[in-house]
Formats: structure tokens, sequence, C-alpha cells
């Protein structure tokens, strides 16, 4: 049997064995699959499409009406005219980048009442999946099992660039290959990437994000968070760059949108682009996250967060400046918090542990699985292990010096100029490539506030790092500034050039030598050159080799699960590709005494209402709508108006902006976020704590309608009443 075929065999056939469980809410499916391995079980949890309307090549399905936004979201067609529905969140720094103190439109929202009104957004795509081919055979088929890791990865390589090279595309189509179920699988995409995304439509920030980062993560959730924009192309519907002259996208499939919306109970399908997930490690490695990397990189942005807040509640240009940078390392601090908490108060790690004791309980009884698998947890131990301070360091490097400190950040881009300073050519051409990006940087850059970043975080930097990976000349100078932050971020900030624009600047403009000479006459330049070096020459390469190991442990592992638990069944991690998660509107009960119900209406925006105040205010606008009840076709029949809803669909970053789907195949939310009890999920899943968030279409429908008075776009789209049309009773 060939490679693929086992594969494919140990999937399916241990899926089958499978009484079905009910309500499934564990797994992120491949679409091409779904046939063989969920569609039965979809249709007895209320699905009444089949697998073939979900993914097909033969003819539109509803995949044909899913996007990868930008690269880190999802986004679906919702009309004929390329109109594209995303979160609030995944549009923000475009938003951001339209946006001026005189004409906030971050602010107060945007509506294009026509085409000729929609903004443009250099930079931005939006990427279609046409086909997907399983490709395991052609990666890994005349690989011996006797290679090492390295020549074994060095032949997969090749084989992908091989099996890409041989499949015929359109020239406007691409071809992604990656690994499944950590390389027993190979999977083929190919995608058409559309690069004239205008936007649209945009509620105000305050309903946008309403909640700001206090109730980021959390249930009960009162946020509109969408964003709306449509797709140009050239005249024969092909992807092009943005011309005046582009017209609309006409979709092979747009999603009807439904004004019924879903009851507690009903099917609920999320179609999106989930990013990563790691549902397999080793107890030794979740160990490691709660007790080693989550708590340094809180730290880390706890410090940096403190900063950007005090100087963005003081002024509306700081705030507009910051609002995303903030809005993202926000995001994950808080989320690594909850993550942390889940992992403990929901014992992941002994239940890994009682996985592990029971995988060998078994394997105990078959000499082959013994021998196959038998040194499994072991090699983890050592592996993860070694790979401890590496990966702290890493981790704390990327933080300290890329995403918290601005600076910092920037200096990778020089480190990576003088590495080239004995190849002139090499040099020069490099430094013309980064030409705007260094006089782009020192011209925004805001040097008190990085300062006091850099600051800050260099001391929590120090505090988690382990000794013997920082670089001396790093280290020596910590030691000599006394260990003081302060002192440190005066050396960086206030004695090198480095921090100095108008300096650093004018020495831009020297030829190769006198530039290079200058920079090595600074200390600040050199430390942090070398700190840098250090990183890429040590720490970076001893992870990576660390990795393949660990890889390769891991793909044994995925083997030995699937082999030694035949009724289990098992996903693919997330890897950024496109995926079905299928569950229920559900609520939950995240301790004793506290259920929750799976649905919030406006009166819950209302009576969280704070006027004035940095995020919970609201436009005088939807006060007046609620006031008055006008809330025209989208109320319920009660006469609520429905927010957001929770369902038990296994999603993850990368699924924001996501379609949620009813049983039928209408569009009757738009996911964005998961409750912080279940913020663990990308390690370990419980059903009874992991919940998505979802706007709910119809506070969408409503705000386009009756706060933007956009009637255009509502006129666009196919609004269908599938209860209303199939009887159903809510
Ligand atoms: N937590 C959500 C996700 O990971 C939404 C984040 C955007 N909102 C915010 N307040 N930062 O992307
Ligand atoms: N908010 C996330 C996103 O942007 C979704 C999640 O992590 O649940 O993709």
């Amino acid at each position: 049997m060939s490679k693929k075929n086992q594969i494919v065999s140990l999937v399916v056939a241990s899926f089958c064995l499978l009484a079905f469980p009910l309500f499934a809410g564990e797994g992120m499916w491949l679409p091409h699959l779904l046939k063989a391995l969920n569609e039965e079980e979809m249709h007895a949890m209320g699905m009444k499409i089949n697998a073939e309307d979900i993914y097909s090549i033969n003819h539109g399905s509803l995949k044909d009406a899913i996007v990868h936004f930008g690269g880190g979201c999802t986004g679906s067609i919702i009309s004929s005219k390329g109109l594209l529905l995303t979160n609030h969140h995944c549009g923000y720094s475009f938003v951001q980048s339209h946006s001026t103190v005189d004409n906030n439109i971050l602010k107060n929202g945007f509506w294009a009442q026509s085409f000729e009104q929609e903004l443009s957004n250099p930079g931005l795509t939006a990427t279609f999946i046409r086909e997907i081919v399983d490709v395991t055979d052609n990666v890994l088929g005349d690989i011996p099992d006797s290679l090492t890791s390295k020549e074994r990865q060095k032949m997969i390589l090749a084989n992908i660039a091989k099996t890409k090279a041989d499949i015929r595309l359109e020239p406007f189509e691409k071809i992604v290959i990656k690994p499944f179920y950590k390389g027993l699988q190979y999977i083929a995409f190919i995608t058409v990437t559309y690069k004239d995304v205008r936007l649209v439509g945009v509620p105000p920030e305050s309903i946008g994000k309403f909640g700001g980062d206090t109730d980021n993560w959390a249930w009960p959730r009162h946020t509109g968070d969408f964003s709306i924009f449509r797709i140009y192309v050239d005249k024969d519907n092909h992807p092009a760059e943005y011309n005046i002259d582009n017209v609309p996208l006409k979709p092979i499939y747009h999603l009807p949108v439904s004004l019924d919306g879903a009851a507690e109970g009903d099917f609920t399908l999320v179609f999106g682009f989930p990013g990563r997930t790691n549902a397999y490690l080793p107890s030794i490695a979740v160990k490691q996250i709660i007790e080693d990397f989550d708590p340094a990189k809180i730290a880390i942005r706890e410090q940096s967060l403190g900063v950007m807040k005090k100087y963005m509640v003081q002024s509306e240009a700081l705030k507009l400046k910051y609002a995303s940078r903030f809005a993202r390392i926000a995001n994950y601090w808080k989320k690594w918090i909850g993550e942390r908490e889940g992992l403990i108060k929901t014992d992941a790690l002994n239940h890994k542990r009682a996985l592990e004791k029971r995988f060998l309980d078994r394997i105990d009884s078959v000499a082959i699985w013994k021998e196959k698998y038998g040194m499994v947890y072991r090699a983890f131990n050592d592996a993860y292990t070694i790979n401890r301070d590496y990966q702290l360091s890493r981790e704390i490097h990327y933080e300290a010096f890329a995403w918290n400190s601005q600076l910092m950040r920037f200096m990778h881009s020089i480190h990576r100029l003088a590495s080239f300073e004995r190849d002139p050519n090499a040099f020069n051409s490099y430094k013309q490539k980064i030409d705007d990006r260094v006089k782009g940087f020192y011209d925004a850059f805001d040097h008190d506030i990085d300062r006091e970043i850099f600051a800050k975080v260099i001391a929590e930097y120090f505090k988690y790092m382990p000794q013997h990976m920082v670089s001396p000349k790093m280290f020596a100078k910590w030691n000599e500034l006394g260990q003081s932050g302060e002192k440190m971020a005066a050396f960086f900030y206030d004695h090198s050039i480095i921090a100095d624009s108008s300096a650093f600047l004018r020495l831009w403009k020297l030829p190769k030598d006198s530039l290079m000479s200058a920079l090595h006459s600074d200390e600040g330049f050199n430390i942090i050159n070398d700190h840098i070096s250090y990183f890429y020459d040590y720490i970076e390469p001893g992870y990576n080799d660390n990795k393949l190991v660990i890889d390769s442990l891991q793909k044994i592992y995925m083997e030995g699960l699937m082999t030694v638990f035949p009724k289990k069944r098992f996903f693919p991690d997330a890897n950024s590709t496109l995926r079905v998660s299928y569950g229920k509107v559900e609520g939950y009960t995240p301790n004793d005494s506290t259920t929750y119900t799976p649905f919030t209406y406006l009166n819950g925006v209302i009576a969280k209402y704070k006027p004035g105040d940095y995020e919970f205010d609201l436009p005088p606008k939807l006060l007046e709508l609620y006031k008055n009840k006008d809330y025209g076709q989208y109320a319920d029949r009660k006469g609520r108006l429905p927010v957001c809803f929770l369902g038990s669909n296994h999603t993850t970053g990368g699924n924001s902006g996501s379609p949620v789907l009813d049983g039928w195949g209408n569009l009757i939310g738009l996911n964005f976020d998961r409750v912080w009890e279940g913020t663990m999920s990308d390690y370990y899943y419980d059903i009874r704590l992991c919940r998505n968030i979802m706007v709910d279409t119809r506070y969408v429908l409503f705000l386009i309608d009756k706060l933007g008075d956009c009637h255009r776009l509502i006129q666009e789209m196919d609004l269908v009443q599938p209860k209303t049309e199939n009887k159903v009773k809510e």
C-alpha cells in the first residue's frame, strides 16, 4: 500500500469504527475529506446540505465563497458583486490607514454610498482555494526510512518543488503544499489571489470594537466586530493590481444571508483558515508552556502595554497612531493569560499524562507497537528538555527585540545590511531595497514612548532569559549599567546614533565604507548588532535543530496515536489551510454557579454603555435606534435584536472573519473570538468550556441598513428566511 493510502486508511478506518458521538465540537476538518469522515455526523447534527455542496471541484460550492483575508484572517463573499465580509479587527489597520484626526473613519465609521467611494488598500489580498489535491505519494513516495531528519527534510523540500513544477496552473494561480498529521500526509492547494480589495463599510470603532480589551476573549460579548470590503478584477474577471478601471468581481459562488438567524441547539458550521493548533503535544511540552513560555511572554507584554496605554488615553493622535499595535499586542497578552489559566484549571497536564499512560499500556501488548513507539515519551522528554532554553530565549528575543520595541525591531534590518559589509553589490542592493523602510521608520519613530517601553521590557527580558543564552556583549553592558532597564534605555536611546533620527538619516546618505565605519564607531550599534548576530548564529539554529528532532518525534507519535487508538478520531492540526469546524449553538457553565445562555441582544449593549468611556461608549445614533426600537426586519420573533452568539465550533486565530453557516448553508454569523475559559483550546480542547463567539448576521445587517444607511449593500445581498421557508419552529 502506498504511504498516502496507508494514512488515508488510517484516518478513515479509525473514524468509521467510531460510534458517532452526537454533538462533536473538537476538530478542524479538511473540506475534501468531509464526505468520508464527517458528513454522516454532520447530518445527524442537523446539516441539510451535503459534503459536495461544501466542497466540490465540479461546480460552485461553499468553498468558492471563502477567502483568506490579508493572509491572517478569513472573509466570505456575500454578493454577486464581490462584496466581502470580515471582522472589524481584521480590517482594522486598513481603516486606521485611511484615518486622520480630521477625518477619523476609525472613530466615526465609513459607508461608501457608491462604487466610486470605495477605498483602495495597497498590500491587502484575498485568496480563494480552487482545488485541494492529496500529493502524499509525490512528496513521500521515494524517501527511504533510513535517512536522518535533516536528509529527509531536504528530500521532502525537493519533492515538494518537483510536485509544484509538475502541476499545470493558469497564470493567476499558485500552488501551496503543506504537511498534515505532522507530515504523514501532504496536501496541495491551488489558490487564486486578488490584489485590488477596497474598503466599503465599517461601523464606528465604538461598535466594531465595543468592550475593547476588557471584553476581548470573554463572554457575555456585545461587539459588532465586522467590516466590509469588495474585490475588484480586470475586465476578464481575473486578479489585477489596483486600477481605477477595475470592476467588481463576479464570484463563482456567494453566500445567501439569513434573516432568521439561529436558535439554541441549531447546527453551525464555521468555514475558514485557522492558523495554528498543537493538539498532540506530549505533557512535557504543555508543562513548558504553562511554567516557562507563557509567563515570560505575558510579563514582557504587560510592560509595554502599560506604557502605550498611558499615552493613548492622553491624545487622540496618539490613540490613532498606536491603536492597531496596541490591539495586536494586547490580544495575545490576554490570550496567554487565559490559556494558562485554562490549562491549569482543566488539569490538562494530568489528562495528557493519563493519555500517555494508556498509550504505553496498550503498546505493551503488541511487540511491533512497542518497538516503534515505546521510546517516544523518553525521547520527547530529552528533546523538549534540551529545547527549553532555546525556545524560551527565542520567544523572548522576539518579544523584547521585535514585537515591543520598534527601534530594536528595525535594527534587524540594519543588522542584515551590515552582514553584507564584505560584499559591496549585495550591500548596495539591500540598502536600496530598504531605503524607504529606513526613511519611513525614522520619520514615524516615536523616540520617547519607544524608549520608555524598552526600559521596562529589557528589565523583564533579563528576568526571564537563561543567562548563558544572552549575547556576551549585551550581558556585559547590562552588568556594567547596574542591571538597570532605565540605564540600558539611556545607553541605546540617548547616546547611540541608532536612536537619533536626523543623525542616522545623515549617515544613511554616505557611501558604504563611511556609513559602516561611522556605525562601527558607535558602541550602541555594535552591541545590538552583535546581539542580533548571536541570536541568528546560536539561538535560532539551535532551536531549528531541536525542532527537527521534535517534529520527527511528533510524526511518530501521531502515527502511534492513530494506530493505538483506532476508535478515536484525529483531526490534523491547524496550519492556515481551509477547514470546516462544526458544532451547535450552545452556552456553557464556566463554574458551578454560573451558566451562560448563548445569545446577547442590543439591550445588553445598552446596559454596558458608559458615555465618554474609552471602551464602552456608543454613537448617539445607535442609542436613538434603540430608543425607537427601530430594528426593521432584523429583530427576532420576540422583537429583540440579537448581537452575538456562542457555538461549540473548534476555532483558533485565523478563524476570525469566518462565515458561520446554518444547516442549509446560509450565513447566520461571523466568527470573531473565543470565550475566556476555553482559550486553551489550541492545546487542549474541552467540550464543556470551549466556545467560539460570533456576531449575529442580523446585527450586521441592522448596522449596515439603519446605522450606516447603506441600503445599496442590503440590496446587493440575497437575503433569505430559511426557517420560514422550511417551516422550522423556533
Ligand atoms: N480575540 C480576538 C482574536 O484573537 C479579537 C481581537 C480583537 N479585539 C481586541 N480588543 N484586541 O483575534
Ligand atoms: N480572534 C481570533 C482571530 O482573529 C479568533 C480566535 O482566536 O478565536 O482569528
